[in-house]
């Protein structure tokens, strides 16, 4: 790829994304790191929701949630999912589509037991995505599972990662009179070479 330089440069797209995210630690005021993570339903309806990206792997991008969520049941149903990263700061966006498995492991306990205690316990009481009462009825859930785990929790079975590998990446830079720059990575498997292409704006 001839013009493929500056901001775009290297055949890599996970590096060319955790050096966009480093950029954009510096420049967004905050939560550089959300995604809106699209998935669809059984029906075919799609959602979107903001999720926090906290890892990106060699091959693949993880974020964590409750297994028993709306999004994770939609998840599981079709086995993939897209998301996008958009920095207002820097104005440039991250487009990725692709196959989500679990993270379940100690990669997810690890992760789990680097945050804060309140926000273990948070992941104990919330029985994410179901209807409740009142925010009493939460606060209420969160003493008792205080009590239930202790100050040392260990990550709940219904709580953990997953990890998004891409079929595709599209970065995406603002270009003056919206001739903006594309470059879209695309593979039609997991085991398959990159293939690389700038688009149309
Ligand atoms: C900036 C931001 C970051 C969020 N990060 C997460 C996250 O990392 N994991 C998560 O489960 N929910 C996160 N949420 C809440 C989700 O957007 C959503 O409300 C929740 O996961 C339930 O979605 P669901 O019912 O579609 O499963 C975040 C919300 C915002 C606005």
């Amino acid at each position: 790829m001839s013009d493929r330089g500056g901001i775009f440069a290297g055949d890599d797209p996970f590096a060319i994304a955790r050096s966009w995210l480093a950029q954009a630690e510096g420049t967004e005021v905050n939560d550089p790191n959300a995604i809106a993570l699209a998935t669809v339903d059984a029906e075919g309806l799609p959602n979107v929701r903001m999720v926090l990206l906290k890892d990106i792997e060699a091959d693949a991008f993880v974020f964590y949630t409750n297994y028993e969520s709306a999004k994770a049941q939609e998840i599981e149903g079709a086995g993939k999912a897209a998301f996008v990263l958009h920095w207002k700061s820097l104005r440039r966006q991250i487009r990725v589509r692709g196959v989500v498995s679990r993270e379940e492991g100690p990669q997810a306990d690890e992760y789990y037991a680097s945050r804060s205690l309140k926000s273990r316990l948070g992941a104990w009481a919330s029985q994410q995505s179901r209807p409740l009462s009142s925010r009493l009825a939460l606060m209420a859930e969160v003493a008792k599972v205080t009590a239930e785990h202790g100050p040392n929790p260990k990550r709940p079975p219904f709580w953990g990662g997953y990890r998004i590998r891409p079929l595709e990446i599209e970065f995406w830079a603002d270009g003056a009179f919206r001739l903006h720059d594309r470059f879209r990575w695309q593979r039609s498997n997991l085991l398959h070479d990159w293939h690389i292409q700038r688009l149309n704006p």
